[in-house]
């Protein structure tokens, strides 16, 4: 349970707050590379900031305000040019550093122009990784990038989902440290969505909590799980401050604003054996779904149920009311370090995990519970008979809503057809 004061500076995230400006310091992925094939500009709201994504003619991505500073035009609807952005009302032309680079006419009724220079507008730094544009909106100079192992990975087939969800950031977030919901949420409600009553899903039986320098992980022990399961050894990873890690997928929960939250997420699925070398030409994106035709919420993919508990917390959970339990230990455990990391930060330390050193930043491991797997692939006979990964190749699991597009492509890359059977060239005779 939080005080009313206490929840809201932990959710609260517009510029001068104390939790905006401690997430303003991470770089964040904000959007898909693949969201500018057909458009150059959209609207973008972060952070309680109402800004424009852009793409200009020479591929370079910028992140300006959304207002134009000569008589506030939405830059959203202007268009862009070799370098920079042009407003769409009187053609001022502003670049990805916010700097007002063209005045048509002023240029020609003063060619001194001094108007020019005192035109800039807020712009923030943006940088592509990995399918993802990752946006910096903190204080310069902005840490390093980093660049988790999981982008290095070639030989897989990568997608990039977005969503927006109506309710605070930090109600998504903490679902990253809450083991006990995956056997309900998932398991028992995916079993009585079948029509089943019984049997539940195996229990939880034990559930830990330990930190690390980049975030925290939760191990967890269900019923009938084997002793050294990774699950217990390793466990699952709260990317510190706004991500959630599962070895194959990152889940990120980026704040829009105080009841607004963009969920971006990033899937790697490595090719059968047989399909290596493997290497990806483009990264596509996809916006989930979240409703139903009659307004209510998609229930039947795995972060759609997870939203259904986001947003049932309502826009901001209330933390006064709550009854915290021996489960939500980690619940404890975040908050904490976010109340001392706001204390820490106002000293002038550097926020828990950001990178200074360009090299360190160039290759940031994180545990992975099933790192052998992933390292070692698998043939195709292998998935099949995998109790997860055979599911993977029929259906995408996470969200609703995959446009066929995209499950073309993947299998393509994955050497089966639109169900999932294998392509006839990917049946092997058994080797003698
Ligand atoms: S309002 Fe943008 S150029 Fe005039
Ligand atoms: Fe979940």
């Amino acid at each position: 349970m939080l005080s009313e004061e206490k929840n809201r500076l932990l959710t609260q995230v517009g510029p001068g707050t104390s939790m905006g400006d401690y997430l303003r310091r991470y770089w964040m992925p904000i959007a898909g590379i693949a969201e500018f094939d057909e458009v150059e500009a959209k609207p973008i709201r972060l952070m309680g900031e109402d800004l424009v994504l852009y793409k200009d003619l020479s591929g370079t991505f910028g992140l300006v305000d959304k207002h134009c500073s000569h008589r506030r035009a939405d830059l959203s609807y202007g268009f862009v040019e070799e370098k920079g952005i042009r407003c769409n009302y009187h053609g001022w032309l502003f670049d990805e550093n916010g700097q007002c680079i063209g005045q048509p006419y002023e240029d020609t009724a003063n060619p001194k122009n001094p108007l020019k220079a005192k035109c800039s507008i807020k712009a923030y730094p943006v940088k592509p990784l990995s399918g993802l544009l990752w946006a910096y909106m903190g204080p310069l100079p902005a840490p390093e990038l980093p660049v988790y192992e999981a982008f290095t990975w070639i030989n897989g087939f990568v997608e990039v989902v977005t969503s927006d969800i109506p309710c605070n950031w930090l109600q998504c977030q903490e679902n990253s440290i809450d083991p006990v919901h995956f056997e309900w949420m998932h398991d028992n409600w995916s079993i009585r969505q079948k029509g089943k009553l019984s049997p539940y899903a195996p229990k939880h039986l034990k559930v830990a909590f330990d930190e690390f320098d980049d975030g925290f992980v939760y191990k967890r022990v269900r019923e009938g799980q084997a002793p050294d399961s990774a699950m217990w050894s390793v466990g699952r990873v709260f990317l510190w401050p706004l991500g959630f890690y599962l070895g194959e997928h990152f889940e990120w929960r980026i704040p829009v604003d105080d009841e607004n939250t963009r969920s971006v997420t990033w899937f790697y699925c490595r090719v059968p054996k047989e399909k290596e070398p493997y290497r990806q030409q483009h990264i596509p994106h996809w916006e989930a779904p979240i409703y139903k035709p009659d307004g209510r919420w998609i229930e039947s993919h795995i972060i759609n149920q997870d939203i259904i508990a986001w947003v049932g917390q309502g826009k901001i959970a209330d933390r006064t009311k709550e009854a915290l339990g021996a489960s939500d230990r980690g619940i404890s455990m975040i908050r904490n370090r976010f109340f001392e990391e706001l204390e820490s930060v106002a000293q002038g330390n550097d926020p828990k995990g950001t990178i200074r050193d360009p090299e360190q930043a160039k290759f940031v491991k994180l545990p992975i519970a099933e790192r052998k797997a992933f390292l070692d692939g698998k043939s195709l006979a292998e998935y099949y008979s995998h109790p997860y990964y055979h599911k993977r190749l029929r259906d995408f699991p996470w969200n609703a809503g995959q446009p066929e597009r995209v499950r073309k492509a993947f299998c393509e890359a994955m050497g089966v057809d639109m169900k999932g059977d294998p392509l006839p060239d990917m049946i092997r005779e058994p080797a003698e």
